[in-house]
């Protein structure tokens, strides 16, 4: 039997220092597209030859990914950021996945920290000085699983508890989307980024 969690692929990409958001975006999807080729392989090693393997990706009308062409093929999620993509492919069956990222200096963490003061969120115990990523990185990807957008700012999702178990780089969160469901997601500060996914 193959193992029950998404088979998740993680792929660092190089880029100019200076280079601009359009064409970060674009070695961004490459990347993220190569990511999805590199789980492709990983999921049929868990789950065995897959009809869908070596299909495009289309996006619906919300922006949300699937494997094009092939009704009944699992469901994946997609993120891309400044030197960093990924690609999650869900087990056969499942629920949709969610994956996201963002870089240890991006921009808006002063205004996510603010934020999460306003709301009560910044009170859980967050293990490092990095939750504000954490806790946006969480909802982005719950947003993902959800596949369907809400508030820009996140206001309607809501953190309702942080893990305090994890001895490493992880912790768990658990997150009411805006839809009203618990999820669970993952954190992991790994190099120069944060990464989430859905459990
Ligand atoms: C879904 C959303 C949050 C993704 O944000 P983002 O900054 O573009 O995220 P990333 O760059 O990490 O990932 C981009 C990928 O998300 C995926 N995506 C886009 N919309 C999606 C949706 N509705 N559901 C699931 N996945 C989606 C796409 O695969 C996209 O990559 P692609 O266009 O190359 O296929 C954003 O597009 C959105 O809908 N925003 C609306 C406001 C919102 O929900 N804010 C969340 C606050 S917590």
């Amino acid at each position: 039997m193959g193992r029950l969690e998404p088979s998740i692929i993680w792929l660092p990409f190089a880029h100019a220092a200076d280079a601009q958001r359009v064409e970060l975006r674009t070695l961004g999807r490459a990347a993220s597209r190569a990511a999805f080729r590199a789980a492709t392989s990983a999921w049929q090693a868990e789950h065995g030859p897959a009809a869908w393997a070596g299909a495009a990706l289309a996006n619906d009308e919300h922006g949300a990914p699937h494997i094009a062409g092939h009704t009944g093929a699992p469901l994946i999620s997609i993120t891309h950021t400044r030197g960093l993509a990924g690609c999650a492919i869900a087990i056969p069956g499942a629920p949709a996945p969610g994956i996201d990222a963002e870089p240890l200096d991006s921009s808006g963490v002063s205004a996510l920290r603010a934020l999460a003061e306003e709301t009560g969120e910044a009170r859980h115990p967050w293990k490092d000085d990095a939750w504000p990523l954490r806790l946006w990185c969480a909802k982005e990807s719950v947003v993902k699983a959800e596949r369907f957008g809400a508030d820009a700012l996140g206001r309607t999702l809501r953190i309702e508890h942080v893990g305090t178990l994890e001895a490493d780089r992880t912790q768990r969160v658990v997150v009411r989307s805006h839809r009203g469901r618990i999820h669970a997601v993952i954190t992991a500060v790994v190099g120069e980024h944060v990464r989430a996914w859905t459990g």
